[in-house]
């Protein structure tokens, strides 16, 4: 069966690679993929349009569609598939339109979480004209306070303020002066949470699901989780504090009622859910929910399903998901990040990379990579190669990546030193 893959980064690399290895896989198209999902797949620069989607899928005898990132599911792929009669064989593994608000709208997975009954943090959401409200209820809550644009803002919309008339001067600024455009039209004031973070996800063919193994992020550039925020720095999976008895709480509390809830609901939802979690004296609470995978925590937790990944995306599509044995590995997998100079601000790009041939027992994805003319590797991006190693504890896995990310180089490169420290 011939398959298109959406996205670019580490986190399709990693899908990617997984997906070529199905003996279900006839030719794998990536689009616009990159210098990684080029060794060993067809990269297919379509655009974002989904006529231009469609045309190739028809051109191509594409039979299965993965989407990696979350804007296509937002503006609803899924359904515009669904519609097309040239189109109703195709599987693609996506929510519905519906589905996705649970990312697209932080004000729907709020209230699609207190229907449900399932543990987040005390909220109440508001707009331009409900402003006054918004700084009222502010004045009821303990600091820091927790702000949030209601829309996609690629994961920068969430403000952690401990000042009061800050909180509302940012409120302000959300509501009437468009901080964050469109997205913060609605903002969600929610209750800060202290404790632990960790991400799960399920895949799902909206009746039965399989959770796939958890994973923690490091989000900030320096060592010991300071500085700005990134698009990540690094992942690890397993994760220590996610015991049996944790793990039970989340599907108990929160993967079975988020399934259930979206039956009840009518919600049609084939495709990954992936739950930010926040470990409160070992009790969960979700943080939000997004509606594709991790980056970079699929760089960690894709390595680890060793069954054939296309089965279970068809198993999906007929929802016989339930009769689906998902393995996974029972190993360690820790993933560092190396990322241009200066990021996450201005970074300069095209500095070429050398040492590839010098890993070992090494899984490269690449994020923002080009090749030029004469077939040399350079940086394109501010996050360049997430470098993943297996190992039977975690500190061999650490200690066998940061080796190995050693032996890689080019002109400014950094990464954290300190990944997976904290679990140890
Ligand atoms: P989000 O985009 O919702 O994942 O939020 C971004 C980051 O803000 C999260 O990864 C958390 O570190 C932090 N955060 C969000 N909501 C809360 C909360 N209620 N309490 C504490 N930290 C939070
Ligand atoms: N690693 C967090 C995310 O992908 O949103």
């Amino acid at each position: 069966m011939n398959i298109l893959l959406i996205g670019q980064g580490g986190r399709e690399n990693a899908i990617a690679e997984k997906i070529v290895r199905s003996k279900r896989t006839g030719r794998l198209f990536v689009s616009p993929g990159n210098c990684g999902t080029a060794e060993f797949a067809n990269n297919a620069a379509i655009g974002d349009s989904f006529e231009a989607i469609r045309d190739f899928v028809i051109a191509n005898k594409v039979k299965m569609v993965v989407v990696g990132p979350e804007q296509p599911l937002v503006d609803g792929i899924a359904d515009f598939f669904a519609d097309d009669r040239a189109l109703k064989d195709v599987i693609v593994i996506a929510p519905s339109q519906k589905g996705a608000m649970l990312e697209g709208s932080k004000d729907f997975a709020k209230a699609f979480m207190e229907r449900n009954h399932i543990p987040t943090a005390r909220y109440q959401s508001f707009t331009k004209a409900t402003f006054d409200d918004g700084a009222a209820f502010l004045q009821t809550m303990t600091p820091p306070f927790v702000l949030k644009a209601d829309g996609l803002a690629s994961g920068k919309g969430v403000l952690i303020i401990n000042d009061l008339e800050e909180a509302k001067a940012e409120l302000k600024s959300m509501l009437f002066d468009g901080k964050f455009g469109s997205a913060g039209g609605k903002v969600v004031i929610e209750e800060f949470l202290q404790g632990i973070e960790c991400s799960m996800f399920v895949l799902t063919d909206g009746k039965s699901y399989k959770i796939l193994p958890e994973a923690k992020d490091y989000k900030r550039i320096g060592e010991q989780d300071t500085g700005l925020n990134t698009g990540g720095m690094g992942s690890v999976s397993p994760v220590k504090f996610v015991t049996k008895e944790f793990r039970d709480k989340v599907e108990q509390r929160i993967i079975k009622p988020t399934i259930e809830g979206l039956r009840n609901e009518q919600i049609d939802y084939r495709g990954f859910i992936f739950i930010g979690l926040m470990n409160v004296g070992g009790e969960p609470y979700v943080i939000e929910y997004n509606v594709r995978m991790g980056d970079p925590e699929t760089e960690v937790v894709f390595p680890r399903i060793k069954s054939d990944i296309v089965e279970a995306f068809e198993a999906v599509s007929k929802q016989k998901l339930d009769k689906y044995e998902l393995e996974i590995d029972s190993r360690y997998a820790v993933c560092v990040m190396m990322v241009s100079k200066g990021y996450p601000q201005a970074y300069e790009k095209g500095k070429v990379i050398t040492g590839f041939e010098n890993t070992e027992d090494c899984l490269l994805f690449h994020a923002g990579t080009m090749e030029n003319e004469d077939g040399d590797v350079l940086t394109n991006g501010g996050r360049v190669l997430a470098v993943t190693c297996f190992g039977n504890n975690q500190y061999d896995a650490m200690d066998k990546c940061y080796r190995n990310v050693g032996r890689i180089k080019f002109e400014g490169a950094y990464y954290r030193r300190d990944i997976g420290k904290d679990l140890l």
